[in-house]
């Protein structure tokens, strides 16, 4: 087999006979073993390095490969066994890329006791996903967790005293109960179109319907969560702006999201101010809120799934797909969701939703 020092600077031979099975025109092996993007070593019994190809130097970051043991460079990145197969043994070592350290995943195959094939992949973007995952497991975990534990304090202390307890101290406890059920209600909701809108099969219904009706809906949910933290709800719903094509049940569901956001991120007794403007052909909706605001830098990755603003991850719970969400409906509906904030002076979320042609045409006087 051909040797390569660098890519696209090894030697090449030609081997009469080699050619594939398809004949004239199929690929060689040797130009395949220089093409493949994974990497392969081929190393001989006592586990010196005879040939590599040029995603073998790339991917392991070393300029010279050959005659060195396989084994040490291995050791350097810390490689750990992760399964082992008669015959094969697939480890997973970190190593240096670009700005951040990677994973390789390398899989030796023992070729009959005469030497190793080591095929090597970049399994970075795997490893971060199920670190995702894990990390997302365990906060939906923890967000299960809190309000569970509220209801069953609620529900001892009402199991002992239903009988004799004041009429405000129960009404109290209910208001607990209540709106621990709503966080769970929330975060199930959430988990669930989050699921959809991954698979792609998030859908929207629309129909004409007005903000006025969605805004309700949502305060049902809502409202409890507002109270207990003695926060204000001012809505501002201008004449010619309330009238859209939208999805009831999901507009509604936008509005509660960001009401919730803006209750839980901002201090105790603040205002939250809904306001609708008629803007072109479209209704634009305004949650606004008297938070600590979000950083500049991280504006652009709010409405990734799982991203959490290292100002308030701690101060309150969440899993990070509310905005994911909100920002699915609004494009199915055809509008457009964007942030404004200022840092220590408040957010304000703006969302788009298009007027029914009828009413557009209706307001042009066509
Ligand atoms: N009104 C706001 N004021 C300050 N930060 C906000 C506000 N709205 C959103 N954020 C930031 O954006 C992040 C993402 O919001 P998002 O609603 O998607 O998730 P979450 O609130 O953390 O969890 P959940 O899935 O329960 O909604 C939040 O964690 C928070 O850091
Ligand atoms: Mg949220």
């Amino acid at each position: 087999m051909s040797t390569y020092h660098r890519p696209g600077v090894g030697p090449r031979t030609e081997r009469p006979g080699a050619k594939g099975a398809a004949g004239i025109g199929a690929i060689e092996l040797d130009e395949a073993f220089i093409a493949l993007t994974d990497g392969v070593v081929v190393c001989s019994a006592d586990d010196r390095i005879a040939s590599a190809n040029p995603a073998a130097f790339r991917l392991l970051g070393e300029d010279e490969l050959l005659g060195r043991r396989f084994g040490d460079l291995l050791l350097v990145s810390g490689a750990a066994i992760v399964q082992r197969t008669e015959g094969h043994v697939v480890r997973r070592a970190w190593f240096p890329r670009e700005e951040r350290m990677g994973v390789l995943e390398v899989v030796s195959t023992d070729v009959a006791e005469r030497g190793w094939i080591h095929t090597i992949r970049d399994v970075t973007a795997q490893a971060e996903m199920l670190r995702l995952k894990e990390d997302f497991l365990l906060q939906v975990a923890h967000e299960l967790r809190t309000p569970i534990a509220s209801m069953s304090v609620s529900l001892d202390l009402l199991q002992q005293d239903a009988a004799t307890m004041p009429r405000d101290e129960l009404e109290h406890m209910l208001g607990t109960l209540r709106r621990s059920a709503l966080r769970l209600e929330h975060l199930v909701e959430n988990l669930l179109d989050a699921g959809s809108i991954e698979a792609g099969t998030f859908q929207v219904r629309t129909t004409a319907t007005t903000i006025r009706q969605a805004l309700r809906e949502a305060l049902e949910f809502v409202q409890p969560l507002v109270d207990a933290k003695e926060q204000r709800l001012v809505p501002r719903i201008a004449a010619g702006a309330d009238r859209v094509f939208a999805d009831p049940r999901r507009t509604a569901q936008v509005l509660s999201n960001l009401i919730v956001n803006a209750s839980k991120y901002a201090p105790e007794s603040t205002t939250i101010t809904i306001t609708t403007a008629a803007a072109d052909g479209s209704v634009e909706v305004t949650v606004s809120d008297e938070g600590p605001g979000i950083p500049e830098d991280e504006r652009a990755q709010l409405f990734h799934p799982f991203f959490r603003s290292r100002e308030v991850r701690e101060a309150a719970g969440g899993v990070g797909l509310g905005l994911t969400i909100c920002r699915a409906i609004v494009q199915a509906q055809g509008g457009d969701i964007r942030v404004e904030s200022t840092r220590g002076a408040g957010t304000s979320i703006h969302f788009t939703i298009p007027k029914a042609r009828e009413l557009t045409e209706e307001a042009s006087g066509t």
